[in-house]
């Protein structure tokens, strides 16, 4: 595991959005795996801002996310289908039928889990996986306790991930209690890895994640498992860690992220809170 400490919020998902688009560069046919949450949204403005201002083609990348609340569907404005279509894919040129996520609304739930492991390994895996974090150290929907071998199924959510993302229902008790969720196992599948995380609210779990012990109660500390993870976090985020200067040497002395060291406020794109205003492009095929 890699831990890189941005100055800010900004530059934290500036530099995320530029690995992903130099592997999309490097490979157009690019299987990526997509994360939703406040943190992700501004990765998604870059990203679209890169597809604007230079090009980065998504045309021929496959998507698969990590989650799907049960019971919601792809026109309720708190369905991840909703948020992927709103922040990232109507903004760029992605192919609507490559991107994936689990179907909330199957009426047999566990044939669809079935089916989502069927369809990435379909697309011959994971190439990189984009990650958030949880108060209660999920990654995707994967709450304490969920297994390290688990794989695609129907989670129970926890009463931390109800409070957390209660606000976007108009309160806890009108979120769905259940989400589809890529397993712990089908998240280490995948050949690369980042974590972004940003504010204070998460320099607790964060450190727990990376400097504690491997423990199913914080999904995320499994990551120290995977050959190819790196931990993205601002100030606020790594807060609680007691080897950050540790890191800043080995992000400084890495020679594959020489071209991420520069990665500066001046060079990214304003970000006033709001989605860029593009005209949304057809596709091109
Ligand atoms: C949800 C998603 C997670 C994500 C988390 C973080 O719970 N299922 O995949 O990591 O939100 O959200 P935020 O970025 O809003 O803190």
């Amino acid at each position: 595991m890699e831990v890189i400490i941005q100055r800010d919020e900004h530059s934290a998902a500036w530099l995320v959005a530029r690995v992903i688009a130099r592997e999309l560069r490097a490979n157009p046919r690019l299987v990526l795996g997509l994360a939703t949450g406040k943190t992700m949204e501004v990765v998604y403005r870059h990203l679209v801002h890169l597809h604007h201002e230079q090009g980065l083609d998504f045309s021929r990348c496959h998507t698969f996310n990590l989650d799907e609340y049960v019971a919601l569907g792809p026109d309720d404005p708190n369905s991840y289908r909703y948020y992927m279509n709103h922040h990232l894919f109507r903004h760029v040129n992605v192919d609507r039928n490559k991107t994936h996520l689990p179907d909330g609304l199957a009426r047999d739930l566990d044939a669809q889990c079935r089916q989502y492991e069927a369809l990435i390994e379909k697309a011959g895996g994971i190439d990189l996986q984009l990650l958030g974090i949880g108060r209660t150290g999920h990654i995707g929907f994967n709450e304490p306790l969920s297994a390290f071998k688990s794989r695609t199924r129907v989670k129970a959510l926890a009463p931390a991930t109800l409070e957390q993302n209660g606000g976007h229902f108009g309160g806890p008790e009108k979120m769905p209690r259940r989400a589809i969720t890529m397993g712990v196992e089908t998240i280490l599948d995948s050949r690369r890895i980042i974590l972004l995380a940003a504010g204070k609210n998460k320099a607790d779990v964060v450190a727990k994640a990376i400097e504690g012990p491997l423990t199913s109660m914080i999904s995320a500390s499994s990551l120290q498992m995977h050959p190819r993870c790196s931990v993205v976090l601002d100030e606020a985020a790594a807060g609680k860690l007691t080897q950050k200067e540790y890191y800043r040497w080995i992000f400084a002395n890495e020679p594959a992220w020489k071209e991420f060291q520069d990665n500066s406020r001046e060079e990214a794109p304003s970000d006033d809170g709001s989605l860029p205003r593009y005209k949304v492009k057809t596709l091109k095929r």
